[in-house]
Parts: structure tokens; sequence; C-alpha cells
């Protein structure tokens, strides 16, 4: 056990976490030049596109150091606030961290957010200093910077680039040198930390764990101990580029498990593996059920293919535990599903899965978050609104609360005023101002979730001329002073188009969400009045104006073929259209509230 060290890469996003640890991977020699292929790590499609480390996986290398063979387990590490209790399960897998900053972009809001997880679970943190091959590296500046947030010497930096492989050598050595060697005792009760799974379609689902104490056993009787279920091992191993089936894995050591699990969400990631027989009175700290944080509607665009949709995502669910969904039907939209994400780049990749791997072409509504609603029959039982339209009327309701986050953002300080200003301006409550350098300025505030999944990011890189960095964490239900505001196409209420709003701000939303949904939804035959209201009360209005011209009517008579090519453009262009009343509203038109800048 003393030969083996089982370290993680925290990092902000783009500081070069996958190119380094594809590095280590070669460097190790734990990859051959035929199975060598960017970003090793990256094993789903849609990682490697959008270059975001989704789901965590482990990877064993062997590394000889002053004449002896070192087991290092590295663990990946998802870089996405929206799966940060992944995040924090791996980093409890392991007694070490590299802590990759880039030497151009300095220490950003996922450097620190991810250092503290670290510093909580007692990691040795060895700091690299990244990418310093770049021309616009300013290794000096951002040294210095390392050291007053970690209070170690400018010595302990290592100088790496994960293109060029400068470093890479001296990063190994630290890991042997620095990272302690893990601590169990291999013969007391098996206890082992879930921090990870993967789901295979034709081996059930593949678990991925360390084992802090004891011992496990091909064929063994084990036990989960949050989900109370018992299995038996079927086949364990260690994962090396492949996986290597074993007989034994012992307290220090990280592996997989397969046991004819058929389900994703049958393993907790954070729950302890016991043994059935002579279980552990221990159960490892800090597991959580992760709950869904971000509701939307999923419809399909076509009615008949309500059936279809559910299987897909019945079939999306086995492999993403974190996904969940309900069957319900909206006015407007007919019948579909209310879908919990992690956050916003959860519900992406699950609508992009959808299309890709299932090929389902289907409408998304507004996210909102979950909301806690207490009538006043009963103000001590929260009633759990997933989605607007489920609001009580405001008559029977005593009062609604909402989800609040701690926010981290990292930015200059030319900028500080215009960050401030929109985060007061998002219902944020600041709580600290820390100057990490004269430059540099951290930033804390307490604000409404809801007001992150509108279009906050987007509107923090515009105001800080992309030199922000943001993380944050939940803490809470607190109060709020919501109405539902609704929109009426053609008189008709659009359910779909609902929204919790906070009442200082509903006049001003509801008249820019119809000036919107006016650009937003093309001309028909007959006048469309848009209207906003809150209650009864219709608090804004606009009219798109009938369509008076044929479109087909340019191409005077004659050109038959012309003619029907327009009009299959004119069809594909519907593919993703709802009719709604007599009204066809475009995908774009039920986001309408998420871009009203
Ligand atoms: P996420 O997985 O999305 O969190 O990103 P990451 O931190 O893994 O970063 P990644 O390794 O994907 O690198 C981000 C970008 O920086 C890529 O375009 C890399 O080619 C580039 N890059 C990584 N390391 C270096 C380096 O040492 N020098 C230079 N010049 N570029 C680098």
């Amino acid at each position: 056990m003393k030969k083996i060290r089982n370290f993680c890469i925290i990092a902000h996003i783009d500081h070069g976490k996958s190119t380094l640890a594809d590095r280590l991977l070669d460097a190790t020699q734990t990859v051959t030049a035929r199975e060598a292929q960017a970003q090793l790590l990256d094993s789903m499609d849609l990682e490697r596109e959008r270059g975001i480390t989704i789901k965590s996986h482990a990877i064993q290398m062997e590394y000889k150091y002053k004449g002896e063979e070192y087991i290092l387990n590295l663990i990946d590490t998802p870089g996405h606030v929206d799966f940060s209790y992944e995040v924090s399960r791996s980093i409890a897998a392991c007694e070490g961290a590299l802590l990759i900053v880039d030497a151009a972009q300095s220490i950003q809001a996922q450097t620190i957010s991810n250092l503290y997880l670290a510093l909580e679970n007692d990691l040795e943190i060895i700091p690299v200093l990244n990418k310093v091959d770049l021309p616009s590296a300013n290794p000096e500046e951002v040294s210095d910077d390392i050291v007053e947030l970690l209070g170690c010497k400018l010595e302990d930096i290592i100088h790496a680039s994960g293109k060029t492989g400068f470093g890479v050598d001296k990063i190994l050595e630290a890991i042997v040198e620095r990272v302690p060697a893990p601590k169990g005792n291999p013969d007391e009760p098996l206890q082992a930390l879930i921090f990870d799974s993967v789901y295979n379609p034709f081996r059930g689902v593949e678990v991925i764990f360390r084992v802090i104490n004891g011992q496990i056993k091909k064929g063994q009787k084990i036990k989960f101990m949050a989900t109370d279920h018992e299995y038996f091992a079927d086949e364990i191993g260690t994962l090396k580029l492949n996986q290597v089936a074993k007989q034994v894995i012992s307290a220090g050591d990280v592996g997989y498990l397969i046991s004819g699990i058929k389900e994703a969400k049958e393993v907790k990631v954070g729950d302890t593996i016991t043994d059935a027989v002579v279980p552990t009175t221990n159960m490892i700290s800090g597991f959580e059920d992760v709950k869904p944080m971000v509701f939307a509607g999923i419809y399909p665009v076509d009615t008949e293919d309500y059936e279809d949709l559910r299987s897909s995502m019945e079939k999306l669910q086995l492999n993403d535990a974190s996904l969940v969904f309900q069957a319900e039907s909206s006015a407007a939209l007919g019948f579909g599903f209310r879908c919990g994400f992690l956050g916003m780049l959860h519900m992406e990749i699950i609508q992009e899965r959808l299309e890709r791997e299932f090929n389902m072409t289907v409408i998304t509504t507004v996210p909102n978050v979950s909301y806690f609603a207490y009538t006043k029959k009963d103000p001590d039982t929260p009633m759990i609104v997933n989605n607007p339209s489920d609001l009580p009327e405001p008559s029977k309701l005593d009062r609604v609360e909402e989800p609040y986050i701690k926010a981290t953002i990292i930015t200059k300080s030319d900028f500080v005023g215009n960050v401030m200003s929109l985060c007061i301006e998002k219902r944020g409550v600041i709580t600290n101002q820390t100057y990490l350098t004269p430059e540099r300025v951290e930033l804390n505030f307490d604000m409404p979730l809801a007001e992150i999944v509108f279009d906050f990011y987007d509107r923090l890189k515009t105001v800080s001329k992309g030199y922000a960095s943001f993380d944050y964490h939940p803490i809470g239900m607190r109060t709020s002073k919501l109405v539902r505001l609704d929109v009426l196409l053609n008189a008709q209420p659009v359910d779909a188009l609902s929204a919790l709003i906070h009442e200082s701000s509903a006049y001003h939303i509801g008249k820019k969400m119809c000036e919107k949904l006016k650009e937003l939804i093309p001309r028909q035959q007959f006048d469309i009045p848009i209207q906003a209201a809150i209650g009864a009360k219709v608090i804004a209005r606009e009219t798109i104006k009938a369509l008076r011209k044929d479109v087909t009517a340019k191409c005077y008579g004659g050109d038959i073929s012309r003619k029907r090519k327009l009009l299959e453009k004119q069809k594909k262009g519907k593919k993703r259209m709802r009719q709604v009343g007599n009204v066809e509203i475009p995908q774009e038109a039920f986001m309408a509230v998420l871009k009203l800048n």
C-alpha cells in the first residue's frame, strides 16, 4: 500500500487538465501509440466535441521512481459546476491533487472552489503552473498569485506545459514524493467509496470505487449501505486503458465492480460498499442524494411521437442517474414530460442526446427552478412546484420560497462596478469582497438560483469583457415575492410560456416578453394579439400583424420545381414549430424569456 498514490487534477475550465492528463499517461507508457488519441479520458463523443469532461473516470498508471514500482491512480474530475457533487466525491477518493493554473489566466473561480473542496478533504496540494510555453504566459505574477492563495513556497510550484511535455517528469516525481500513501487497513471489514459509475449496455452498470479499508474479492457478497441492496461481486478489477480483471482489490486501491446492475439509478455516487456478512459500522461520510436543480418540460414536436419519447427518456435514464422525469400535460403542448436536471449544461446535454442518439425532435420549455409554495390553508407544509403553471392562485397562496446560491465571482478590479450592478439587478446581495491581488477581486453574493438559470452567464461575460469567472453552491430556500407571469396568444393562455418572476421586475419582463414574442412568432394570415398578464390583469400587449402576401406568389406561375423547393424549405423551417390553438409557435419562442436583452 505504501506504493500507491491516489490523486486528482483540479483546475478551472480550459486551464489544460485533459491535455496534461494525456501527457502523464504518455510519460508512464500507460498508452501505446496505437491507442493514443487526443484527450483519452473524455470517452463520450459529446464530451470530446464540447471539450468538457462530463463524467469522471479513473485510470491506473505504473511509474518507476528510484528503482521502485509505484501505482498512480489518476481520478478524473468533471469540470463543470453542474457536476460539482461528483467532483467532491472524486476528490474524497484521493490523498493529493494537482492544482493546475493557466500561466496566462491565473486563478479563476473554479480554481478556488475546487481547491476548497480539496482542502476540506485534507488533500496534499501540488501547485502546477501550466501552459508556460504560451507567449502570453506571465509566470512570475501568476506564481505570486498561487503563493498568496495557498501559502506555499515559490519552489513548490512546478512549471509545466501540457503542450510540449515540459515539467511532466517533475510532476510525476512530486506525486510520489508529496502525496501521502493511503492509510487504510486491509484487515478491517470492507469499506469502499463509490465515486463514479459508468453505464455499459452489455455488462450493466460498472461501479468505480476506492477501497478505504479491507478488501473486496471476486465473488464476495457485498452490500451498498445507502440503498441497502446486496449483490455479488461478479467481476472486479483495475482500470488501465482497458479494464483488467483481478481476484482481490485491497485498501488504498481503486477499481471497478460489475454485479449485474441494470440501471444507473441503483448506484448512488458517494455510497459505501461493505461486506454483506461482516459489514463495517462506518458509512463513509458525505453521502448525498443528488437532487435536480433545474426543471423544464420536454415535448415531442409531433404529438404522435409521445411514446417514442417516453422510451427514449427511459433509456437515457438507464445510464444517467441524475436525469429525472415525470409525465405531464400542457394545454398548449399536449403530452410530454417535466424533467429535472443538475443544471443548464446537463439540460442541454440531455436535449442533444435525445436528438442524436434517439433521433427525437423535441420542444423544450423555459427552464425553472423548484419552488416551495405554502397555501393559506396549510402554511406549514411546503408544496413542491416544479412547473410554474402548478403554482396555486394568488388568493390561496401564503408565500413562496425559492432556492438560493452562494456565488463566487473572480474578476479584474476594473469590472467590479459592472459585475456588482449585474448581480444586484439579479437580486444578489453581496456578502464578501476580497482583493486577491491589486488587480483581481473575489466577490461573493447570495443570489436566487433562478436568476442564474436566466441569462446570467452571457451577461456576466459581456459586462466583464470576458474577464470574470463564476461558480456557485446551493445554500437553501428563502422566501421571495414571486408572481406568475402568464402569456396569452390570440386571447388564449399558453401555459408553456408561464414563468415565475419577482414582483419588482414583472412589468418590465412582461413588456419585453411581448416584444420578443412579436419578433419570434412568424406572421400568419390573421392578426395575433400577444398579452402578458398577472392573474386577471393584463400588463403588456403587442400585435403580430397579419401576413398579406403568399410566399409562392413571387414565382409567378410557371416554374413548378422552384415553387416546390420553396414549399419544402418552408416545411423544414416548420419542423420545430408547434401549433397552439391556431397560432404556430417556433421553439425559440418557448425560450424567449431567457433572451430578453
Ligand atoms: P475541460 O476538460 O474543458 O475542463 O478543459 P481542460 O482543463 O481539460 O483543458 P484542455 O486540456 O482541454 O485544454 C484547453 C485548451 O488549452 C486546449 O485548446 C489545449 O490545446 C490548450 N492547452 C492545454 N495545455 C496547454 C499548454 O500547456 N500550452 C498551450 N499553449 N496550450 C495548452
